[in-house]
């Protein structure tokens, strides 16, 4: 008998995927360095025009004093939350209780650093004002995401952040960004990166999201900060002998994609409709303010993913490689809109959404 295919599978070879930039293989790296110079030195330790001119390049693209790369965001944010901590003078950090250091770094800040998270806000939304007004416990440092990724990429709107930033000042609390997808919000916010950044005292940006690198981040702040992260780096094994492999395709596909961004985003709005207007389907948030989004369905994750399959394998067009069960009923998926979206015939596109309002409704 035939075995099912699986929905990453059928994904993977789908003619017109819709989620991401280009494929993740090595031509992506072998792009890159088919342009480089064989005799550029490679950064070593942390030194060299490689990595000091892409750190400069960072900085000032976001108004700040210094920025230091960093072979992960785990590893960076981490290293910002102990930094604020220690220099205040106080364990306690709060941040989203769905953020990355929340959900996906197994209690690093706890085990590492002895840091005591506060949680803020209700799961479903972002973190407001009202949220930190309420917070009884003395903290060091609180950390935003923008946007929110595990809530489908939801943002507080920009004049609630700078309540929010306004209050951190008063209060002594060092505002931190996890701005892993910071380029993607800027066209809903309709500011620059140098106006959001100016609200928060240290930022980390991703180089591989919205950016397309391969892998890595930088931290963002003032010199006495990024000094201090510099000895943290290489207390946690992250001062790798060469980092270029990483530095060097950040900025080239920075260069290549940081202009794309307000179409990317305008793109997620297109979708997100699509799925809206669909039966049994809802997108969060409902208009995206960013280039992401989640879909949610009623169904169970094994029905939604039979009928994506389908669709997938009749139109060509892919919809989503992974679908995840919600905590109560129904399952969702992630969509994050790269280059992969334009390049899809609309007619495919068009036709792929008929016979899933279709499947839906059957
Ligand atoms: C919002 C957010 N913060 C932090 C990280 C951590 O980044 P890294 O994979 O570089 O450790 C991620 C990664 O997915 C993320 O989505």
């Amino acid at each position: 008998m035939e075995q099912q295919k699986t929905l990453m599978e059928v994904y993977n070879k789908a003619s017109y995927p819709l989620i991401g930039q280009r494929k993740r293989n090595m031509q992506v790296l072998k792009e890159v360095f088919e342009q480089v110079d064989g005799d550029l030195d490679s950064d070593i330790y942390g030194e060299g025009t490689v990595i000091d001119d892409f750190q400069e390049r960072m900085a000032s693209m976001v108004g700040k004093e210094s920025a230091i790369f960093f072979p992960s965001g785990t590893m960076a944010q981490q290293i910002a939350l102990r930094i604020w901590s220690d220099e205040v003078g106080k364990k306690k950090v709060a941040y989203h209780p769905f953020c990355h250091l929340e959900l996906h770094e197994q209690d690093a800040l706890k085990e590492l650093h002895h840091l005591e998270p506060i949680l803020l806000a209700d799961s479903t939304r972002p973190v407001l004002l009202q949220d930190l007004l309420d917070l009884k416990d003395d903290v060091a440092c609180v950390l935003l995401e923008l946007p929110q990724r595990e809530i489908g990429g939801q943002l507080p709107e920009y004049e609630e952040l700078e309540k929010m930033s306004a209050l951190c000042r008063e209060r002594g609390i060092k505002l931190h960004m996890d701005g892993a997808r910071l380029f993607e919000v800027l066209p809903y916010y309709r500011k620059s990166a140098v106006e959001v950044c100016a609200l928060f005292d240290s930022v980390y940006i991703s180089v591989y999201k919205g950016i397309g690198g391969i892998a890595g981040a930088v931290l963002i702040g003032d010199r006495g900060f990024t000094e201090k992260s510099k000895v943290w780096k290489q207390r946690h094994g992250g001062n790798l002998i060469g980092l270029y492999p990483y530095i060097v395709p950040a900025d080239y596909y920075m260069t290549e994609n940081l202009p794309k961004m307000e179409q990317f985003y305008k793109e997620a709005v297109e979708l997100a409709s699509y799925y809206n207007n669909c039966h049994s389907l809802k997108t969060l948030p409902e208009v995206p303010v960013s280039n992401m989004f989640h879909v949610h369905s009623e169904l169970k994750k094994e029905e939604l993913e039979a009928i994506v399959i389908r669709i997938t394998e009749e139109t060509g067009v892919g919809l989503s490689h992974i679908i995840r069960n919600r905590a109560e009923d129904g399952c969702f998926f992630e969509v994050a809109i790269g280059d992969r979206y334009s390049a899809a015939p609309r007619d495919a596109v068009a036709e792929a959404f008929c016979l899933l309002d279709e499947s839906l409704r059957g």
